[in-house]
């Protein structure tokens, strides 16, 4: 099914100048960009897009770390979105995960690692929404 799912390169891959090769992984493997920005979300923003995680021990970090520099959002859209960019990325710890995949290629830690996707159909349009109204998504 064509899907649409939520990419964001992380403050940490925006600084390292990781966007470029983050972004033609992501057309090599077939993703089309429907929409794209360059953003700085405030403490407050970044605390209502991980909103999930509220209770989580890493929540205030991970809002911190999410505020502290620019981000790239980009709506992407293929055939099976969601689990196709989550196996492009690879598991969420950069050490854990696979070879060749963003995280293992760009990622520094556990946190600082380089780039989010939306983990499901109802995270995808929670999050797709947040940052995009429906004249902005081609
Ligand atoms: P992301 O896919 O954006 O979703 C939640 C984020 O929390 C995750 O990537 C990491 O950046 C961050 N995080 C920090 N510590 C942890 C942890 N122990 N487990 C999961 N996510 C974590």
């Amino acid at each position: 099914m064509l899907e649409k799912t939520l990419s964001i390169i992380k403050p940490d891959a925006v600084k390292a100048g990781y966007s470029g090769k983050i972004i033609t992984m992501l057309e090599e493997n077939g993703f089309e960009i429907k929409a794209m920005k360059k953003i700085r979300l405030t403490k407050k923003q970044a605390e209502g897009f991980y909103i999930v995680h509220k209770n989580r021990p890493f929540y205030d970090s991970l809002t911190t770390f999410m505020s502290s520099g620019n981000i790239i959002v980009m709506v992407l859209e293929k055939e099976n979105a969601i689990a196709d960019y989550r196996n492009l990325m690879g598991a969420t710890d950069p050490a854990k995960a696979q070879r060749g995949t963003i995280r293992a290629l760009y990622g520094k830690n556990i946190e600082e690692n380089a780039v989010h996707g939306s983990d499901s159909k109802e995270s995808a349009d929670f999050e797709i929404p947040y940052f995009f109204s429906s004249i902005e998504i081609l």
